[in-house]
């Protein structure tokens, strides 16, 4: 069977109707969502923050929310997102001094805590944190735009930490479809962010049912 969580990324979808686009994306079958905050710092673009988080949250109960933060100073918005209704909050290491603080407060407001790693990053600045952390999320893309080019050299960063942490959960985020999943689940990866390939899809419901399909044959 498989072992892997579908969680779609909603930057490419209709943000005039995000509570729509998300319950779709639910009853399509995805597992959790994968919410993209961007603070025109971190990356060069901007989307939303947790005031929209809370009313989707209203409409959208009762799915697992993780805030993929792309911001400077992420221990900033961690009160605000988890007053919000987030579930899990991952920040990057390349956007904080002091990793281990922003976990504790991530814990200390409730959340799961998920810290993010960019292409260029060496994987192994994540292994003073792991026994802290619910989830390490690598990046297949440099940040800050949807339905860019899936980085398969990442993979390698996937399998050194499932060699070493077997029931860590991995996850992968950026250019992942119904194309590439194969390689993510391959090398380890157990929370599988989707974006563009499956919002902009013309059948939701067929793309995750070909996704799983990949992956559990
Ligand atoms: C990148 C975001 C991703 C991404 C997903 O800045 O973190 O979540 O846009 O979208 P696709 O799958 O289109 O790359
Ligand atoms: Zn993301």
């Amino acid at each position: 069977g498989c072992s892997c969580s579908i969680g779609p990324s909603i930057l490419n979808a209709d943000l005039s109707n995000l509570a729509a686009e998300c319950q779709e994306l639910i009853a399509a079958g995805s597992d959790y969502l994968h919410l993209d905050v961007m603070d025109g710092h971190f990356v060069p673009n901007l989307t939303f923050g947790h005031p929209v988080v809370k009313c989707l949250r209203a409409k959208v109960p009762g799915v697992f929310f993780e805030m993929h933060m792309m911001v400077s100073e992420p221990e900033k918005w961690i009160e605000g997102m988890a007053d919000a209704g987030a579930d899990m909050y991952t920040f990057h290491y390349e956007a904080t001094d002091n990793p281990k603080e922003c976990i504790r407060k991530i814990r200390e407001a409730g959340m799961k805590a998920g810290m993010g790693i960019n292409p260029p990053t060496q994987v192994e600045v994540v292994l003073p944190y792991i026994d802290l952390l619910d989830c390490v999320l690598v990046m297949t893309v440099n940040p800050g735009f949807g339905g860019q080019k899936f980085i398969s050299d990442c993979m390698s960063k996937i399998e050194f930490l499932r060699s070493k942490f077997t029931t860590l959960d991995i996850g992968v985020d950026g250019g992942v479809g119904p194309n590439t999943i194969q390689q993510c689940a391959d090398a380890g990866a157990n929370l599988i962010v989707s974006g563009s390939a499956l919002v902009k899809s013309a059948n939701k419901k067929q793309c995750i049912y070909d996704m799983r399909s990949v992956v559990d044959s």
